[in-house]
């Protein structure tokens, strides 16, 4: 449980993302706006793809597209309407210089240097959609990058280490549809409200509790996990642990961030490098449970750290709680891993 409950529930005004954006930049004189038309066209996208998803079961977009991404997964229909549904509302918006998405090989750009992009978008525009078929909760992670226009090459402009990021969120298409954002002061979480077709600022300044006995993880591949976590998980069922894991780490991460406990995705031996991608889900998702109060690991070392060698590299990721996460890193060390 939150250490003071609610305390952070939104109870006086009603307060659209818009709105919400724009009282933020008023803090930071000189800012030009470019950054809240970002926001609002990520929330269009969001409106757009909770409406397709609402709908799949009616509409002939479930199953397999037929095709694989990049990394050599195969895509669903919505992937691919979810990432054209992105790439329509950011089109045009001038402040966009690259956009990024897991399910494109090579980021699209928009505008370089002197045509005025200030900022990069990356994007898991599904993630967990191997889950739509069934209606269990999917969503699309983003991330929001300076552009540095004396950089040459659009894979080298975005591959900045996760600390530099100048906002991140996702939107969760769950039983309620709500987005979630940080720009590095804090969480806030907005829910869509159908009936008004605007996202409400609905808690500021969200925390994560500071310990919760749940960890999410595919424990089917444990006996893959080197030492450190196989020890973790012993020592957790041993003392009275949860489980809970659905296979779309926005949403399991969305729990986490909310109720506490440990999030992760380990090495395997046959996945050294595990399976979360580290531009496009791991840096938002520890930006946020970071900028929550909690903390964010690969290994031994802390994930917004890492520099990116690759656009579609992965890495092992384990976040929530700082007790849960601090434990965890007590045993990697215990059991042998590397810094
Ligand atoms: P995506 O649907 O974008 O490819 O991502 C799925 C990812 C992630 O969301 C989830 O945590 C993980 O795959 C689940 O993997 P396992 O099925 O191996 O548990
Ligand atoms: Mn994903
Ligand atoms: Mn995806």
């Amino acid at each position: 449980m939150q250490d003071r409950p609610h305390a952070d529930v939104v109870r006086d005004n009603l307060t659209s993302i818009q709105a919400h954006i724009l009282q933020e930049e008023r803090r930071h004189p000189g800012a030009s706006g470019d950054f809240s038309m970002i926001i609002s066209a990520i929330s269009l996208a969001g409106k757009a793809i909770a409406a397709k998803v609402r709908r799949a079961n009616l509409e002939d977009v479930l199953g397999a597209f037929g095709t694989t991404n990049v990394q050599g997964e195969g895509q669903q229909k919505l992937d691919v309407i979810a990432n054209e549904i992105i790439m329509k509302c950011l089109g045009d918006r001038v402040s966009v210089a690259l956009l990024a998405s897991e399910e494109d090989e090579e980021p699209t750009i928009l505008r370089r240097g002197g045509e005025g992009g200030k900022y990069c978008v990356l994007f898991d525009p599904l993630d967990g959609s191997s889950n739509i078929d069934c209606a269990m909760p999917v969503g699309t992670i983003f991330t929001v990058l300076r552009n540095d226009p004396t950089i040459k090459g659009s894979v080298e402009t975005v591959c900045q280490a996760g600390r530099d990021q100048v906002a991140a969120g996702y939107v969760l298409y769950g039983s309620a549809t709500i987005m979630v954002l940080t720009t590095g002061s804090g969480v806030d979480m907005f829910v869509l409200d159908h009936s008004v077709g605007s996202f409400l600022l609905v808690r500021r300044g969200v925390r994560i509790p500071k310990s919760a006995k749940t960890y999410s993880v595919n424990e089917a591949n444990a006996l893959q996990f080197p030492a450190g976590y196989r020890r973790f998980l012993d020592e957790a069922k041993a003392s009275g642990y949860s489980s809970r894991y659905i296979g779309s780490m926005v949403a399991d991460v969305h729990r986490t961030l909310l109720a506490g406990g440990l999030f992760m995705y380990p090495p395997t031996t046959s996945k050294p490098d595990g399976k979360i991608r580290m531009l496009y889900e791991a840096n938002p998702l520890a930006f946020i449970i970071e900028q929550a109060g909690g903390m964010a690991y690969s290994g031994l070392k802390r994930t917004l750290d890492l520099k990116p060698a690759e656009l579609h590299q992965r890495i092992p990721v384990a976040m929530g709680s700082p007790e849960q996460v601090d434990g965890l890193l007590a045993s990697l060390r215990e059991h042998g891993e590397q810094a």
